[in-house]
């Protein structure tokens, strides 16, 4: 049956971009035969403003029911002063709790054309294509008890880092399977040198790769080490492995080796349901950018790329998805660049729909 996908714009520019997708999802309709069948609905602020709550029930049931989720961007100044379980984000929030998107994959590539705009040397990123998964439905962020409390006469703020074993080994077992489907090599990162859920993450780890995964090449890395190393040589990675705290902190570190915040995908993947497929959000990392929205500034690339990832891990069409990629890739290395990938020696940039028809074009010629 047609693969169904459930297109949730958001807020600012996230309906701008989100057009762009559109054509794209089109376009493989009309010239691959690879028809969607999409729906569309609110969430965020939008979806307030309608229904009083950023997330209906109705749209949460419809997620549920898709093959995957494809979300533009929520929030903005409007809402700001808004009770804290009605701010847009509470939507986004509910849709990764309630549909258990227990993995939350991170590319951080850098096209060749792009290579100087990244804060390291060409020569250590061009060409960089590494896959940090980090665990994002539980740890410090979530763990109980947490709070401010009194104690011997002052304030103490406490969180818990807390993992159980099935968590650690069903993010693993995701962080596996990417690694088959790339170059196979997993570094898991945590500090077991200092922390008891470091230690049992490295333990459930090790045994998952014995048990199962014994043709992948798995190594450790303290997560200090590995920031480090990040920045000195990102190249030594494929699949990057990590717990909720270190994983926040080292995929933003590693998107900045790439550039720009409008280049850059996201996909947040649960367990398969009956047809064997994942639970699935795709997002760009980029938020609503209220800076630049309704003026056609904004990059649709990271949008796009979301889109492209979802064709590899929802719909099995790698291929169509390196057709994508490549054609992103070819646009850039023509010189089409939105505002955000202009550099100091300016020339005329592009609005979000011609970078849009210039991607469609580029497939075109595929
Ligand atoms: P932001 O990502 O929206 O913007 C940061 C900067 O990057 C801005 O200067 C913006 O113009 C630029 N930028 C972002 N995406 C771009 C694109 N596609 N093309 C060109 N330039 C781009 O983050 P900020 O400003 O911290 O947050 C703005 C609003 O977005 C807030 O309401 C925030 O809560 C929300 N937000 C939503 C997220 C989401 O929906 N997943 C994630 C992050 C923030
Ligand atoms: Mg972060």
């Amino acid at each position: 049956s047609t693969p169904s996908l459930l297109i949730l714009p958001g807020d600012g520019i996230g309906p701008e971009v989100m057009d762009e997708v559109t054509k794209v999802i089109d376009w493989y309709g009309a010239k691959r035969d690879l028809p969607f069948d999409v729906s569309t609905d609110l969430v965020g602020g939008c979806a307030y403003d309608k229904h009083g709550t950023p997330l209906h029930d109705d749209t949460m049931a419809k997620a549920q029911e898709v093959d995957a989720v494809l979300l533009g961007a929520v929030g903005g100044p409007k809402y700001d002063d808004l009770d804290f379980s009605v701010k847009p984000e509470r939507g986004l929030l509910r849709l990764r709790k309630e549909m258990d998107l227990f993995a939350n994959l991170r590319p951080a590539q850098c096209f060749d054309a792009l290579a100087d705009f990244s804060s390291l040397k060409r020569e250590v990123v061009a060409g960089l294509d590494i896959m940090i998964v980090r665990e994002l439905t539980s740890g410090i962020y979530f763990g109980e008890p947490r709070g401010i409390f009194e104690e011997n006469g002052e304030r103490v703020g406490i969180n818990t880092q807390r993992y159980t074993t099935s968590e650690i080994d069903r993010v693993a077992r995701a962080a596996f399977e990417l690694a088959r489907r790339r170059s196979g090599k997993v570094c898991s990162m945590e500090k077991a040198n200092v922390m008891e859920s470091g230690i049992l993450w490295r333990e459930v780890v090790t045994k998952v790769h014995a048990e199962s995964y014994a043709d992948v090449e798995l190594s450790h890395m303290y997560a200090d080490a590995g920031a480090m190393q990040l920045c000195r040589n990102p190249k030594q990675f494929d699949v990057i492995v990590t717990d909720n705290l270190f994983g926040d902190i080292l995929s933003d570190a590693a998107a900045m080796l790439t550039g720009s915040l409008g280049m850059l995908p996201s996909a947040s993947l649960g367990a398969p349901m009956a047809n064997g497929r994942p639970k699935a959000l795709y997002e760009p990392v980029h938020g609503s950018a209220p800076d630049i929205a309704g003026q056609g500034k904004a990059n649709p690339i990271a949008c796009i790329l979301s889109f492209a990832m979802a064709l590899r891990y929802s719909f099995d069409q790698g291929d169509e998805a390196t057709r994508l990629e490549s054609a992103v890739e070819a646009v850039l290395a023509g010189g089409a660049r939105t505002p955000d990938l202009m550099g100091p020696e300016g020339g005329t940039p592009l609005t979000t729909a011609q970078m849009g028809d210039a991607i469609i074009k580029a497939l075109d010629a595929s």
